[in-house]
């Protein structure tokens, strides 16, 4: 019998290429081109699988042109990046790869919250510079997090696992999610408790996005969210790009309408707006919150995963669409 026929979108690790090689005919872009909707589309033909991850567009034109397809694997926990609708429609199983960074994720928001909050960026650039000629007492004043209050837009499993973290900083957890949690998952999240989000934009002196995003989380934070935030506030958002209105923060942050921003992600990335390269109060990484060696791994392992059950007969571990298990 023929092998099932897979598409591999981007570089990933020549070990899981070889794991999926042992179950389909890949073929496989390790050369990492990027490709374009279209030239997806294209790529597509005759195939029975997509393992892709969250900067590769599928939307409903991809799918609709692609009957033979019966699975999408991200290789993320979000999967924006994929018409779910569309692909439930046409019968396709969707997964993605919740749970195996939510540590990772949650320490890396806490490496951009405390850069952020500690000036720690701006100030090695300065020093790099060679500008660091005395000691001065007012020099790059942060903000502290010890005793401070921590404000978490999205209280899913990274929300918590961050509110975890915040109990050694010893912190007061406030939180806004689309529901409130049960008690005892408030109490091991650092006995977090649940706010407006008005109240927690007012209140918190770090606020930290971890919310998926939708059409509903889009601009959730712009011009007049950031107008409620107080003056010596930071922003964190590990979560996605569009949930936060960029031009809108560049504005607040040019002003100083709050101290500073860490920021992960960006709408339209990598092509992000210029103009937070001439801001000291911003701090910029490139969507490498889950990136640790172990966990990207084990992120590629749980695609594959759902991507041999997908197709084999099997139930996969991470299916977002229940209802088109049929099909495959
Ligand atoms: C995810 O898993 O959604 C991360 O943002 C990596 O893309």
């Amino acid at each position: 019998m023929s092998k099932a026929k897979i598409l591999v979108t981007r570089a990933v690790f020549p070990g899981v290429i070889e794991r999926l090689a042992r179950c389909f005919d890949v073929e496989s872009n390790q050369g990492d081109h990027v490709f374009s909707e279209d030239e997806l589309a294209q790529k597509l033909r005759g195939k029975d699988g997509l393992f892709c991850t969250a900067n590769d567009r599928v939307g409903a034109p991809t799918i609709v042109a692609n009957p033979g397809l019966k699975a999408i694997c991200n290789m993320a926990v979000g999967y924006n990046n994929i018409d779910l609708d569309a692909a439930t429609r046409a019968g396709i199983a969707v997964t993605n790869t919740p749970d195996v960074l939510n540590e990772t994720t949650a320490d890396f928001a806490w490496a951009l919250l405390m850069a952020t909050a500690r000036r720690v960026t701006e100030s090695e650039r300065w020093l790099r510079e060679g500008k660091w000629d005395k000691w001065r007492f007012d020099a790059f004043l942060g903000a502290d997090l010890h005793g401070s209050t921590l404000g978490i837009i999205g209280m899913g499993r990274i929300g918590q696992a961050i509110a975890r973290r915040s109990m050694g900083f010893d912190m007061r957890v406030i939180y806004h999610n689309r529901s409130r949690l049960a008690a005892d998952v408030e109490a091991h999240a650092n006995h977090a408790q649940y706010a407006s989000k008005e109240e927690l934009l007012r209140t918190a002196d770090h606020v930290m996005l971890a919310l998926p995003y939708s059409p509903q989380s889009h601009h959730a934070i712009g011009a007049a969210e950031l107008a409620l935030m107080k003056r010596s506030a930071t922003l964190v958002n590990i979560a996605r790009g569009g949930i936060v209105d960029d031009a809108a923060l560049i504005v607040a942050l040019r002003a100083q309408r709050i101290a500073a921003a860490g920021l992960d992600v960006f709408e339209n990335e990598p092509a992000f707006d210029p103009a937070f390269l001439d801001l000291s109060n911003v701090v910029l990484t490139p969507h490498i919150g889950s990136a640790s060696a172990a966990t990207r791994r084990a992120m590629a392992d749980r695609a594959a995963d759902n991507l041999i059950a997908a197709l084999t007969g099997g139930s996969p571990p991470d299916l977002l669409n229940p209802r088109t298990q049929s099909k495959s």
